[in-house]
């Protein structure tokens, strides 16, 4: 039996106890990786809880069906909505949401039917720092993996598809296999992509750095909302084409998603990153990132959705 991390869940337009979401074994999802997803976080704000960027990342799980053409049988509203309530069903104040849509048991054709409709979930439960409670300060040691990103025109990572993650699950478990907390790989190109679930920044002489959308990357809404904060405190920063040996060089380094938030990297491939330790402008950005959700930070941008 899985763990069971909240009482109750949404399913196909109703909310029901948490063990009683069942699919049948032939789901076309469990055999082709035919599912899209989000994760969003709820933060417990000074306004009361808030969806961070929630309409974005529901926009997000949108295109995501649009580029495998997955027909979502609820409406834009309606999954906002199914986010908000069961936040509110499960009483949390700080949560992680995930909806998925996916194709059930709709024949083992890898073409599903033409009529075949997906069916959605929305789980919301509590998630603490992804990577440990103090990652966040300490840092984290990364490295590059033998694996490489997906090549751009086999499986498009601009979507976030259930299929993806068996990439991300090649690069994340032959790091950890290899003692290292996180991996990171290249893109096809050879030139720096992203990490597991997450992407990445660098620092050098006070100028942040990322790899563009065309270096295999999901476009991250937390790397969006770093490259807005970073720029709104007046830092530079550029989206563009990076080598492995431009991490070695670095003078700090971090990586952002939603589940990770903002983890500093202080080594990759066992060569320090800069002193080996968070750098400063790094704790500034978490800082600033961390500031929106008790009013240190002004929301300028309309992040804080109240659920
Ligand atoms: C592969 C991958 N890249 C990047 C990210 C970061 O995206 P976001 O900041 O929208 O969560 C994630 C997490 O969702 C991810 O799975």
């Amino acid at each position: 039996m899985a763990a069971k991390t909240a009482e109750l869940i949404w399913f196909n337009g109703e909310i029901m106890p948490w063990g009683d979401a069942k699919v049948h074994v032939m789901s076309h999802a469990l055999h082709y990786g035919t599912s899209v997803f989000e994760g969003i976080r709820v933060y417990a704000t000074h306004l009361g809880p808030a969806g961070f960027r929630l309409t974005e990342h529901v926009q997000r799980l949108y295109d995501s069906a649009k580029i495998y053409r997955m027909p979502i049988p609820y409406s834009f509203d309606q999954t906002m909505q199914a986010c908000r309530d069961i936040v509110v069903a499960n009483k949390l104040d700080g949560a992680y949401i995930r909806p998925l849509a996916f194709y059930g048991d709709v024949g083992m054709g890898i073409t599903p039917p033409k009529d075949a409709k997906c069916e959605l979930l929305v789980a919301a439960f509590p998630w603490g720092a992804y990577l440990g409670e103090d990652s966040m300060e300490r840092g984290v040691d990364v490295a590059v993996t033998s694996w490489n990103r997906l090549a751009p025109n086999t499986i498009p990572t601009g979507a976030k598809a259930g299929g993806n993650y068996l990439s991300s699950l090649q690069i994340s478990t032959e790091a950890k296999r290899n003692g290292f907390d996180e991996g990171i790989a290249l893109d096809v190109n050879g030139l720096v992509s992203e990490a597991a679930g997450a992407n990445l920044f660098v620092i050098k002489k006070n100028k942040l750095y990322t790899p563009p959308a065309t270096a295999a990357i999901l476009m991250g809404i937390t790397r969006d909302t770093i490259i807005t904060l970073a720029r709104d405190k007046g830092y530079e920063v550029v989206e563009e084409p990076m080598s492995r040996e431009f991490l070695y060089l670095a003078d700090e380094m971090f990586m952002t998603g939603t589940a990770a938030e903002i983890v500093p990297v202080r080594s990759v491939d066992r060569i320090e990153v800069g002193a080996g330790m968070r750098g400063p402008i790094t704790k500034e950005i978490q800082a600033s990132f961390f500031g929106l959700f008790n009013g240190e930070t002004e929301d300028k941008w309309g992040w804080l959705e109240p659920i």
